[in-house]
């Protein structure tokens, strides 16, 4: 067989080899954990709004959903979220200038919860339940798994009128 056909068997086989692998989704590879994902393929959520709450509290923020996320959210599967989802928050202060950056990435069947300065880099993170961010999230949105954002989409209530008060 010269090289030529070999290609063009290939290229034939492509497309039955792209369905065959859309079966078998290889888990999504965890995220680089020393800064936050770009984020400016990732959907908005919710719009600006002021911060209700914990750390964020009296800042503004804006929520954004990675591709995994945002069809997690579509398909009301945020109990609990799959592997592989992704969201991150934006906090800003009254100008719009950038105060640093909040994630939760969900690895493992567990958020890994991630806290960064204004240059996106990773100051802090922890996986689990035992920690201050969880608890917060935890106890006030257990409906979504510790996750805020499905209430922008009306998903659901809390008890806590987050969003409508600093
Ligand atoms: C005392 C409560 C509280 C604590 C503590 C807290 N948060 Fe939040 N967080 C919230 C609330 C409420 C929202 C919803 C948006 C808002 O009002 O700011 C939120 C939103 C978020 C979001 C956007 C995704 C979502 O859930 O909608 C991320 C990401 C996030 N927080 C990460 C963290 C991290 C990381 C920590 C710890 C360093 C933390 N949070 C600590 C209350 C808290």
């Amino acid at each position: 067989m010269t090289g030529r056909s070999a290609f063009s068997i290939l290229l034939a086989a492509a497309p039955l080899l792209g369905i065959l692998a859309c079966g078998h989704k290889a888990p999504p590879s965890p995220p680089d954990p020393s800064h936050i994902p770009d984020i400016t393929a990732w959907q908005p959520i919710g719009g600006l709004r002021p911060s209700f709450a914990g750390p964020h509290r009296g800042a503004w923020q804006r929520t954004w959903l990675n591709p995994e996320a945002a069809a997690a959210l579509d398909a009301n599967q945020f109990q609990p979220w799959p592997d592989g989802s992704q969201l991150v928050k934006e906090a800003l202060d009254k100008e719009g200038k950038r105060l640093g950056w909040f994630w939760m990435s969900h690895e493992q069947g567990a958020w890994v919860w991630g806290q960064a300065g204004v240059d996106g880099r990773v100051t802090w993170r922890q996986a689990g339940s035992g920690n201050a961010c969880a608890a917060c999230h935890v106890k006030n949105a257990p409906q979504f798994e510790g996750a805020f954002a499905p209430v922008w989409a009306g998903k659901g209530r809390l008890h806590i009128g987050i969003g409508s008060s600093q």
